[in-house]
């Protein structure tokens, strides 16, 4: 177990408050930050604060999360925006390494897999401040992805790796992390999705883009393996072109997707899809209820394999691996890959209703925060 003098001494002897800055950076962080500040402002030991690194900037990625889900305002924005990777993570590691130097943390909690993640864990092992990673553990095997390679820098730096799962404790153990620094606390996106219910079903979104409850199917499509490459996104435009002759396809577009999709010169070939409805991104309640009423889900998202499992609702996921195999083995969960004649096989299948129920993983029950608080406090102590 690691142990820190400086929290130790202010947490346990003179009963003061330990700085641990959060951290969130893109859209999948919102959701996942918000019930950990929350427990965390309502704790005496600890004074959370709140950074954002500003690789998402829009309204719709980034400041609609924080009004819908309480999140309090950042106490620091880094306001980095979009470039390519590298100069990315150099720009959040520069201003960050201040930041630091300011405030001088006794720890940084980070979540998911994203750029910032990484850029800030380095940042603080390099310091010797402690690094807290949320979801730690998943693997994709697939280091094509830049958030394979985020998950594995990520966890070899940090101090306190709070899984979601076993399969991604196993990850950890064959990778020769130390049990002692493994805490599994659950998946910490559905403590947000189970407490949002009574928001998500006063959503009038349904109403809105004139759907019918299970007579439509929502899309989501970013990873760059989709659409930054011409022929992937083809294969999956002509099983959409399927599939939209069936049943109504919503499609939230994503800011990549949409510059992608200009770029291969696939405008007019989806216009001339009637029944593909795309829109612009959703805010969290709208997009969960979008989800929740919707015959199945076309997706390449990690989050959204895990909300359609606990929503209950098929999920064809359109990448040919998962750093959530749980969402398979237990939940609704399929993989499909860019391969056109696989995505519209499974479509089919649900379809002719020939589709597993699914069950909720272990500790998927909205209570992770509350296990992230004590496994940080007892691991500080
Ligand atoms: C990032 C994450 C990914 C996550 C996704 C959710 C990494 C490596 N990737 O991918 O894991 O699933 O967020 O959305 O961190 N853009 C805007 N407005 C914004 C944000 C982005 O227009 O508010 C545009 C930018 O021009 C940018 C592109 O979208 O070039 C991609 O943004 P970026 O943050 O680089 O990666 P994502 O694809 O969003």
């Amino acid at each position: 177990m690691w142990r820190n003098s400086r929290f130790v001494k202010q947490y346990q002897k003179y009963g003061k408050k330990v700085k641990i800055i959060n951290i969130v950076g893109a859209r999948p962080n919102f959701m996942k930050i918000a019930p950990i500040m929350h427990v965390m402002q309502s704790d005496q030991a600890i004074h959370p604060l709140l950074l954002h690194t500003g690789q998402h900037y829009d309204f719709s990625m980034s400041g609609s999360f924080f009004s819908e889900l309480n999140i309090p305002e950042p106490d620091i924005n880094l306001e980095v925006g979009s470039m390519n990777h590298a100069k990315q993570l150099a720009s959040i590691m520069e201003k960050f390494d201040d930041v630091c130097e300011e405030i001088k943390p006794d720890a940084i909690l980070v979540v998911g897999d994203v750029n910032s993640t990484m850029a800030c864990s380095l940042v603080a092992v390099k310091r010797g401040i402690k690094v807290i990673h949320v979801e730690a553990g998943i693997r994709s095997f697939d280091r094509s992805m830049p958030e394979e390679i985020n998950r594995l820098v990520t966890d070899s730096v940090a101090d306190l790796l709070l899984p979601p799962s076993r399969d991604a404790i196993e990850n950890l153990v064959n990778e020769g992390h130390d049990t002692a620094n493994i805490e599994m606390v659950g998946n910490i996106m559905i403590d947000t999705l189970l407490s949002s219910q009574q928001k998500i079903q006063q959503s009038d979104v349904l109403n809105k883009l004139q759907l019918e409850s299970r007579k439509y199917v929502t899309l989501t499509l970013h990873r760059p393996s989709n659409v930054d490459n011409e022929t992937n996104l083809k294969n999956i435009v002509a099983a959409l072109d399927y599939i939209q002759k069936k049943m109504e396809i919503v499609f939230p577009v994503h800011p990549r997707t949409r510059k992608m999709i200009a770029t291969f010169g696939l405008e007019s070939r989806i216009k001339e899809m009637k029944n593909l409805k795309l829109i612009d991104p959703l805010g969290y309640f709208d997009f969960s209820r979008l989800v929740a009423d919707s015959f199945f889900v076309l997706t390449d998202s990690g989050g959204i394999q895990e909300e359609t499992s606990v929503q209950q609702i098929p999920c064809i996921t359109l990448r040919d691996n998962t750093e959530r195999p749980v969402t398979i083995s237990v939940g609704t969960n399929e993989l499909a890959g860019s391969d056109t004649g696989r995505i519209i096989k499974l479509a089919d299948d649900i379809f002719a209703n020939k589709w597993k129920k699914g069950g909720i993983p272990e500790m998927w029950d909205g209570k992770t925060a509350l296990r992230i608080l004590h496994a940080v406090k007892t691991h500080f102590s």
